[in-house]
Formats: C-alpha cells, sequence, structure tokens
C-alpha cells in the first residue's frame, strides 16, 4: 500500500467514524457532544414542528406530553399555545433532558414544564392523563413501535390527540438518500400507509396522514376512542 492509500484510507475511516458518531447522537444524545446535537436539532426542527402542529387544535388550558423531546424547543412552542395549562416532557437521553431542562427553565420554575427522564415503553404517568400528545423526529427509534403508540394511548384522555411529526418516510423526496441515512440510524422508515395502519391497529380513531411534499415531511395523527376534552 502506497503512502497515498494509508492517507486516504486513513480520511475514509474518519468520516466514517463521525458519521457513526454523529449518528448514535441523533438517535441518542450524551451528555456532552448529544447536548450540542439537541441545540442543533432545537434549530433544525422547529419550522417542520410549527407545521405539523397547525393540524391540531391546542386550548389554552391543555395539559400536554411530548415524547422523545430532544433540546425542548417543542415542549417550548406547546407552552406558548397552552399558556394556561402545564406541558410535561420526557426522554431516554442524559443530553436531552439536561438540554430541554435549559431551554425551559423560567417555566419550570414557573411550575408550567416538567421534564423527565423516561422512555417511551414505559411513560412513568398515570392512565387518561393528557389531551395532546406529540412526538417529534423519535418514532423512527422506539424499540417496538406498535405497542409503544399503544402505550401512549393509556396516557392520553378519551378525545385526546396523539400527533407524529417527522421529516423521513419511505416515498419522500430524495428517498435513495434517506434509505441509506436510514439504515445506518437503524430507524424505521414507514411508508404513508404503514403509518396509517399503525395508529388504526392500536386503536385509534379519526386517523389523518399528511405530507408537505416539497419539504418530505410528514405527520400523522390520531383520536384516542371516547368523548373530546370538555374545554373549561
Ligand atoms: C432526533 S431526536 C428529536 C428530538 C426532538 N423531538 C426534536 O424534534 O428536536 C430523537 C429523540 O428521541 C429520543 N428517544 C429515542 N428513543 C426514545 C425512547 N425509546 N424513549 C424516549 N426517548 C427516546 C432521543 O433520545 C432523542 O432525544
Amino acid at each position: 500500500m502506497s503512502r497515498h492509500d494509508v492517507f486516504v484510507t486513513l480520511k475514509v475511516l474518519v468520516v466514517l467514524i463521525a458519521a457513526w458518531v454523529m449518528a448514535s447522537q441523533v438517535r441518542k444524545p450524551g451528555r456532552w457532544l448529544g447536548r450540542v446535537m439537541a441545540r442543533a436539532m432545537n434549530r433544525s426542527h422547529a419550522a417542520m414542528t410549527a407545521w405539523g402542529l397547525s393540524h391540531i387544535a391546542v386550548e389554552k388550558n391543555f395539559t400536554i406530553l411530548d415524547v422523545g423531546c430532544g433540546g425542548g424547543k417543542t415542549i417550548d412552542t406547546l407552552a406558548s399555545l397552552a399558556p394556561d395549562g402545564r406541558v410535561f416532557g420526557i426522554d431516554y437521553a442524559a443530553g436531552s433532558v439536561a438540554t430541554a431542562r435549559a431551554t425551559n427553565a423560567a417555566r419550570i420554575a414557573a411550575g408550567r414544564v416538567d421534564i423527565q427522564a423516561g422512555a417511551v415503553s414505559h411513560l412513568p404517568f398515570g392512565a387518561v392523563t393528557f389531551d395532546i400528545v406529540t412526538a417529534v423526529e423519535t418514532h423512527y427509534y422506539w424499540p417496538d413501535l406498535a405497542r409503544d403508540v399503544s402505550e401512549v394511548q393509556r396516557v392520553l384522555k378519551p378525545g385526546g390527540t396523539f400527533l407524529i411529526i417527522a421529516e423521513a418516510y419511505r416515498g419522500r423526496r430524495l428517498d435513495w438518500l434517506y434509505r441509506p441515512a436510514m439504515a445506518m440510524l437503524r430507524a424505521r422508515y414507514l411508508t404513508i400507509a404503514q403509518h396509517r395502519e399503525l395508529f388504526a391497529n392500536a386503536g385509534y380513531v379519526d386517523v389523518v396522514v399528511d405530507t408537505e411534499q416539497s419539504k418530505g415531511w410528514i405527520y400523522a395523527k390520531g383520536t384516542k376512542p371516547g368523548a373530546a376534552p370538555e374545554v373549561r
């Protein structure tokens, strides 16, 4: 092997390792590099999240949970939309919880926001607690998606809404690029129809799945059967 070959091989290895490290930080932000990633995601997911949230009605006094809250920007947005309510966040990554708490420090101090470490498969909340549960750019990584979507339904009030917002779905614009990227992230890559089935199979009603094709965004929402939450 020539010196040039060694140099090129080393360069490729460094790029691959960097890509792997970044990928694992997106999946589960760690304590140090994870905080940088979580803050970056706060910025990069904001427009998509605003688009997704525009498809649900948020009442002023709602109690809301954001699962896989990352850096906590969605919690901040939801708390502004529900100024008389409370917003909870959970995430299983230390870096995400720390960043989300820093992002929402003032509202945590005021008792309007609460952020805990926790996994979607065992939500640390009683049944029938939330008017809305949101999940932005996170469902790809959930360990048992069908069961986890049912676990979300457990904590929703009857008539409550579960909303998934994401920028990767099979068949999206630039699918050829996303396919290997999602495989590298060990992330689920569902079609539009599979998102619909996911909600319907878990027993949600009024299921809607729609996309913003020019951006490649998708949202999926469903309602827990039963009476709608009373608006006070
Ligand atoms: C790509 S980040 C998105 C973060 C944030 N929702 C946003 O839009 O910026 C995915 C987040 O989901 C969290 N996550 C993944 N699997 C999870 C699980 N099983 N339970 C709780 N959180 C999870 C990760 O720790 C990470 O913070």
